[in-house]
């Protein structure tokens, strides 16, 4: 996570810090390119929870939290090199501070949230935009993630014992547990140069 977390921020900073101006979206990213990003977001999705599972049931949950701390990274690195976008992951509270959201991506996440808490189901919601920052154009992609019932074990309102000892040492600051299922728990970051 910590490389491509930079790389991503990286990108948005060279994107929204020219000239110190705000980033403009200028152009509508294509059909093509939202569907790409989907799809690598679903597959995150569905690579990250496989192996929680899979990792809970075989050595418990502290033994799990190797898989959000070391799989996750692994998985966004291979998503990363396999299809050219760099992939992170977000959210407005976060567990390891070098996952916090840039200013973009915080009004993102903030806009997903207003948006759930008005009924909206976070099942598809995302935001795609391109950033065009000199002669260069990047496409942010994010897609909400939503608290499954496996998230709780270390993101849910009890989370106790040797588990939060664990999660305490490697993460002083942590602010992502009292999640409910269902609750937005972050995003899925996807940046990629289009020129
Ligand atoms: C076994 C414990 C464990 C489980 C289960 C778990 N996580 Fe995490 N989660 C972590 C840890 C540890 C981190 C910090 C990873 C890092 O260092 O980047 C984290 C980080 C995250 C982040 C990045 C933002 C942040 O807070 O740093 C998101 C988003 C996230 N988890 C979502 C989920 C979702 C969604 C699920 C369920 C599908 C889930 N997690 C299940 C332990 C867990």
């Amino acid at each position: 996570m910590t490389s491509l977390r930079a790389s991503v921020a990286a990108v948005l900073m060279l994107a929204v810090s020219g000239g110190g101006a705000a980033a403009a979206s200028t152009s509508e990213p294509s059909d093509a390119q939202i569907q790409e990003a989907r799809q690598l977001a679903q597959q995150f999705f569905k690579n990250l929870k496989g192996e929680l599972q899979s990792a809970i049931k075989e050595g418990g949950p502290v033994h799990a939290i190797d898989v959000c701390e070391e799989v996750a990274p692994g998985i966004s690195g291979k998503l990363s090199t396999k299809s050219g976008w760099a992939v992170g992951r977000t959210a407005l509270k976060v567990r390891n501070p070098r996952n916090s959201p840039s200013v973009r991506e915080r009004a993102v996440l903030m806009d997903f949230k207003r948006r759930h808490d008005g009924g909206e189901s976070l099942k598809g919601m995302e935001d795609a935009t391109v950033i065009q920052e000199g002669n260069r154009r990047y496409l942010h992609y994010m897609k909400a993630i939503p608290t499954a019932n496996v998230c709780l074990t270390c993101h849910g309102s009890d989370v106790s014992g040797d588990l939060k000892k664990a999660i305490d040492a490697s993460y002083p600051a942590d602010a992502a547990t009292g999640f409910a299922e269902g609750e937005l728990r972050g995003a899925f970051t996807f940046v990629k140069p289009l020129n």
